[in-house]
């Protein structure tokens, strides 16, 4: 592979942080703002109380209506700037801490304690669209209205009962297209990763083929290996043999990947997740700031669905091999970087980088085009 061209010098931009992790003036890091990112499982958001949580360097207040709607606010009073994440819910609405300003989910203030009693037009906290989809709760951050429709497709998460999906959180003390790249390239799996999910030294000697297609980018492994993969070879007729594996890798904007991989033994069968024992993961991204990110990972397999203790026990390993082989090497890359500037620091690129540089390019190319930082 060249690896002449792929060096995008950065435009140095200045940032004045607010102690609540809200940007005054330009934003360090340019994200793309006008599309949809995971905000919080469904699971988290309380019908009683809030959840405070930092995306997009913005403090955003995440908690559930009485009648079960999601709702997200800007964390912040627009009186003194105290985080409404230390006030109260009253009903709906949420009571600020300080001075006891009232707003509803919307954003507007319904009650001024004080003087008159009058509510200054001013006195309005931003309100961000929400969608609830298999699983997640997801966030449209930008000032464009909301539009549903750019939100992939991820519906066959809902296919099939509780037991047979499980989800996950990560918190990484590393810039988000760190983690992307590591999912974009699999060869990764061959050197980092141990038992459960190891590929056998089978990824390494291959140029996967790379599509980019409607903005979105895929690549795709295929290989034997024996004995097959372990979080699969359980469910495959001879657990110790050699099986043929596929696994295809989706990246859809701005940090949501669509992975899935099978395996069989049966020469006939074609390498789909219908034809194979195996599983559809969904790994999602929102970037706290620019060097810690949100991670979930959410996974639905085709086989033992009705089990919840094995349910139980594979997410937890899968879990655990994120949080112990993969965290400890992404976070390592963080520091040693100094910024979220990959480009900047001259990488040297090979094969396997083909599919996570595409989407480093194309994501620039998105946030350049949003325009806002023209
Ligand atoms: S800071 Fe919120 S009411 Fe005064
Ligand atoms: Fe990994």
């Amino acid at each position: 592979m060249s690896t002449s061209n792929v060096h995008t010098p950065a435009k140095p931009v200045q940032m004045v942080r607010h102690p609540s992790g809200n940007p005054v003036g330009k934003p360090a890091t340019r994200y793309l703002l006008n599309c949809w990112y995971a905000a919080a499982l469904s699971t988290e958001l309380p019908t009683e109380g809030t959840l405070s949580r930092q995306l997009l360097d913005t403090g955003v207040l995440l908690y559930r209506k009485a009648d079960g709607t999601p709702v997200a606010l800007h964390d912040r009073c627009p009186h003194r700037f105290v985080p409404l994440s230390m006030g109260q819910r009253h009903g709906d609405d949420v009571v600020c801490k300080y001075h006891a300003l009232r707003f509803d989910c919307s954003g507007a203030c319904t009650h001024n304690p004080h003087g008159n009693q009058m509510i200054p037009a001013a006195a309005k906290v931003r309100s961000y669209a929400l969608q609830e989809k298999w699983g997640f709760v997801w966030i449209w951050m930008g000032d464009e209205p909301a539009d549903p429709a750019k939100l992939p497709d991820f519906s066959a998460l809902d296919d099939g009962p509780p037991t047979g999906i499980g989800h996950t959180y990560m918190h990484m003390k590393a810039n988000f297209e760190l983690i992307i790249d590591n999912v974009m390239d699999l060869s990764h799996v061959d050197h980092v990763h141990g038992e459960i999910i190891s590929t056998r030294g089978q990824l390494t000697p291959q140029i996967p083929p790379v599509k980019e297609e409607n903005g979105s980018v895929n690549v795709r492994w295929e290989w034997q290996q024996t004995p097959p993969i372990g979080i699969l070879a359980p469910f495959l007729p001879q657990p110790s043999q050699s099986a043929r594996h596929f696994v295809s890798v989706t990246w859809h904007a701005p940090a949501t990947i669509q992975l899935t991989i099978g395996a069989t033994q049966d020469a006939d069968a074609s390498l789909t997740l219908d034809q194979t024992q195996g599983q559809y993961d969904l790994h999602t991204c929102t970037p706290a700031s620019a060097t810690e990110t949100h991670y979930w990972f959410a996974t639905r397999r085709n086989h033992a669905v009705a089990d919840a203790d094995f349910n139980q026990f594979k997410i937890q390993a899968m879990h655990s091999a994120f949080v112990d082989e993969d965290g400890p090497i992404i976070e390592a890359v963080q520091r040693e970087m100094g910024t979220s500037d990959f480009f900047a620091l001259n990488p040297v690129l090979i094969t396997s980088d083909v599919a996570p540089v595409r989407v480093r390019r194309l994501l620039a190319r998105m946030i350049e085009q949003e325009g806002r930082f023209a």
